[in-house]
């Protein structure tokens, strides 16, 4: 069971799409996938179909200790992808969570009890704040999602920073999964800029696999599906496909 978080403070630049459609893609693969909104917006937990008004129980009340995680997983269209929603509560936890003792390490507490799953990936909220915490102590790894704008690298160093950080006091194993260009653009000059620049900096550890601007990748949430059930042969969820493929190591020469 490998547990990721896909993290970048910087709000929307592909995090909640990214884990949608790989934990899609790795649960069409045959792995055993959960999914879990870390995020009081709850656009993991729309994007695959639940009113995140109604959902419950759901991470709130797992933080709060009010349900074992168990009781919290939700079924989705996907058979071997299962999710831990969130709801607008969520942005209440922030703040009783301060007044506990193990207020960085619950969600790792919480998780250490599943088993049976291949994967569980993480969608924080963009900031680095108490829950983006505790998506890094619980993890094992990062995925950062890099869109292409022109402050794509802006904000980065920061997350590194936070980063080292929890390695260093609180989860010593951490470490970066990958980094994944994101919305990228082939008629954009920017595009092939940033990536040069962000290969660079992370070399083999940026995925061959980069995800482009694609319509479709946007349309799919308001379905409440991953893309791969909406554009089945779009060029967004081949390369999510793709991607998926890379993290298990099976060449892709279709
Ligand atoms: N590759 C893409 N091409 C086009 N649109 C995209 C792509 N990836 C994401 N989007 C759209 O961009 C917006 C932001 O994406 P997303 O919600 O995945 O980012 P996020 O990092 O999770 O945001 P937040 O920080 O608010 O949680 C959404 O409307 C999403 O549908
Ligand atoms: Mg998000």
């Amino acid at each position: 069971m490998k547990k990721i978080i896909v993290a970048n403070q910087k709000g929307g630049v592909g995090k909640t799409t990214t884990v949608v459609n790989l934990a899609a893609s790795l649960a069409l693969l045959g792995k055993k996938v959960l999914a879990l909104d870390l995020d009081p917006q709850s656009n993991l937990t729309s994007s695959l179909g639940f009113d995140k008004r109604k959902v419950s129980p759901n991470i709130y009340h797992l933080l709060m200790n009010e349900v074992q995680p168990e009781e919290a997983i939700k079924p989705t269209s996907i058979p071997n992808l299962k999710l831990i929603p969130a709801s607008p509560h969520l942005a209440g936890a922030r703040i009783e969570l301060v007044g506990f003792k193990d207020r960085e390490t619950r969600l790792k507490e919480k998780l250490a009890t599943l088993s049976g799953y291949d994967y569980i990936f993480i969608d924080p909220p963009p900031a680095l704040g108490v829950l983006t915490l505790n998506g890094l102590v619980a993890a094992e790894t990062v995925i950062i999602p890099v869109s292409v704008s022109y402050y794509a690298l802006e904000g980065l160093s920061e997350l590194l920073n936070a980063i080292r950080l929890v390695k260093r006091k609180l989860n010593p194993s951490l470490s970066l999964e990958g980094v994944l260009m994101t919305m990228y653009d082939l008629r954009v000059k920017l595009s092939s800029e940033i990536y040069l620049e962000v290969k660079n900096h992370f070399k083999e550890k940026v995925y061959q696999a980069v995800i482009p601007n694609n319509v479709k990748l946007a349309e799919a949430p308001s379905f409440g599906k991953p893309a791969i059930l909406y554009d089945k042969s779009g060029k967004g969820t081949i390369s999510y496909f793709r991607l998926a493929k890379e993290m298990l190591g099976i060449s892709d020469q279709l």
